[in-house]
């Protein structure tokens, strides 16, 4: 077939929807049930909104999850390539980690108690390794690593301003809730929930990628830090296009602005992320949700001299109310789990196995892509993989958010499910674990190409 591009037909899209929303409805009587007695008293029917986000109308309910594997109430079992949006890429409940938790809260003991332990200096040695960065402290979140890092950045600097790219996240940071409008301006994105400010008078923005934006909005001195993802992860995966980046370090470091790298999900990358795979070389880098194993916690990395400027600050208050903390940040359990991991299941091994991986998922994806004729295109970072139906993978996160199609996402999304496989509901992305198999990827291709076939059957439009 290869280069003719087909359409989509839009009729038949939603006839293939309405059969799988109701394929899903039959299939899942358990978890409707299970989700109506929720809706008692869990505000929108799940423990915290953004559950909603999956299609079909309910979420499953998860009875048990193990390596790449999900059950539900009702019996199904799931090649699960979400991994909790990256909560879980190392599996669910590993044994190294399972042993390391029941070490802690029940022979050892002590969960949280505001005292160091020793899990807590090798993994802070082990994040130096990865990273490169030397000074680590620890948070509950990676939501709280970029807060508290940008609160240091502007105390370090005195300067007012962050930067960011256009449909950035990283997680609910205010300042970070900004999309580019004209002529350099920062316009709240759209359904930004309550700001305290605008975050215009917090936040400059342009679009990944454009190197003279970037240069002319620290050109005044004013802007702290850049925060960003290496490449963008999402608004599906934007990559940085050859010479950005190392644009990037030598305009932040000309204008004396910080560079956090968040590899929150850019980890995928390799085992020090985008940061050693690349040769990145920034201030900061921010992290959080794998290297727990799915126990909460958050961490930021900092070069020496970094850290020495923060200290030199006899003004700033770190050890009690000045705004950075956590009663539970740093605490025993978040510590020997991330130990366990990274010491055990995501190690510099798991991450070649897991890239080989991502690459047979994405290959498996480009070839029924260019034997459908499908207008799509699919991007690949190491053991992540995601598809976005734009022909040519987008260049920057306003052209991503523009490619944007509810309609063939929550398509995609019920064939998959409604045969056994887990996407990450925001947008088509796919993660690869340690414990994930060749079986598991070929039956997403085949199940792709499956789908393919059904969407655009054999007229050519
Ligand atoms: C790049 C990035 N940074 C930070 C976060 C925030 O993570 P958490 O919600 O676990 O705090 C996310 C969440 O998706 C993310 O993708």
């Amino acid at each position: 077939m290869g280069a003719t591009r087909r359409q989509i037909n839009r009729e038949r899209l939603e006839a293939l929807i309405a059969r799988e929303r109701l394929s899903f409805a039959q299939a899942n009587p358990k978890s409707r049930a299970a989700f109506d007695a929720a809706g008692a008293n869990l505000w929108t029917g799940v423990p915290m909104s953004w559950m909603a986000k999956w299609p079909g109308g309910f979420p499953l309910s998860m009875a048990g999850a193990h390596g790449a594997r999900i059950t539900d109430a009702d019996g199904h079992s799931y090649v699960d390539f979400c991994l909790g949006d990256t909560g879980a890429m190392a599996g669910h409940s590993p044994p190294a980690l399972t042993d390391a938790i029941a070490q802690r809260v029940g022979a050892d003991g002590g969960i949280t108690t505001m005292l160091p332990t020793d899990d807590a200096t090798w993994v802070s040695a082990e994040l130096a390794r990865r990273f490169g960065l030397p000074k680590w402290s620890f948070t509950l979140s990676a939501t709280d690593a970029n807060r508290f890092i940008l609160r240091k950045a502007r105390q370090v600097t005195g300067r007012p301003y962050v930067l960011v790219f256009s449909w950035c996240y990283h997680g609910s940071v205010d300042e970070s809730f900004v999309v580019a409008g004209p002529n350099d301006t920062a316009v709240s994105r759209p359904g930004n929930v309550g700001p305290a400010v605008d975050p215009a008078q917090t936040t400059r923005v342009c679009e990944f990628n454009d190197l003279d934006a970037v240069k002319r909005l620290l050109a005044d001195q004013q802007v702290a830090c850049v925060l960003t993802e290496p490449a963008l992860t999402n608004i599906g995966i934007v990559l940085p296009e050859p010479g950005f980046l190392k644009g990037l370090r030598a305009a932040t470091r000309e204008t004396g602005t910080m560079l956090i790298a968040d590899e929150t999900h850019t980890i995928s990358a390799g085992p020090g992320g985008c940061t050693a795979a690349w040769g990145i070389d920034p201030d900061i880098v921010t992290i959080g949700k794998s290297i727990g194993g799915g126990v909460p916690i958050g961490a930021f990395g900092m070069s020496e001299e970094f850290a020495e400027r923060l200290l030199e600050d006899e003004s700033a208050d770190y050890v009690d109310t000045g705004g950075v903390g956590g009663t539970l940040a740093g605490n025993a359990l978040s510590l020997s789990a991330a130990k366990a991991t990274l010491g055990h299941v995501l190690t510099d091994e798991a991450f070649d196995r897991m890239s080989r991986l991502g690459e047979r998922f994405a290959d498996g994806v480009d070839v029924a892509i260019s034997t459908h004729g499908a207008p799509w295109s699919c991007v690949r970072l190491g053991a992540r993989a995601e598809y976005r139906f734009v022909p040519s993978p987008p260049r920057t996160g306003g052209e991503s958010a523009a490619a944007a199609d509810e309609q063939l996402d929550e398509w995609i999304h019920l064939y998959m499910i409604n045969r056994g496989l887990l996407l990450t509901p925001f947008h088509n992305m796919a993660l690869v674990s340690p414990a994930t198999t060749e079986a598991d990827v070929d039956l997403h291709t085949q199940l792709f190409d499956q789908a393919l076939t059904e969407l655009f059957g054999s007229d050519l439009v």
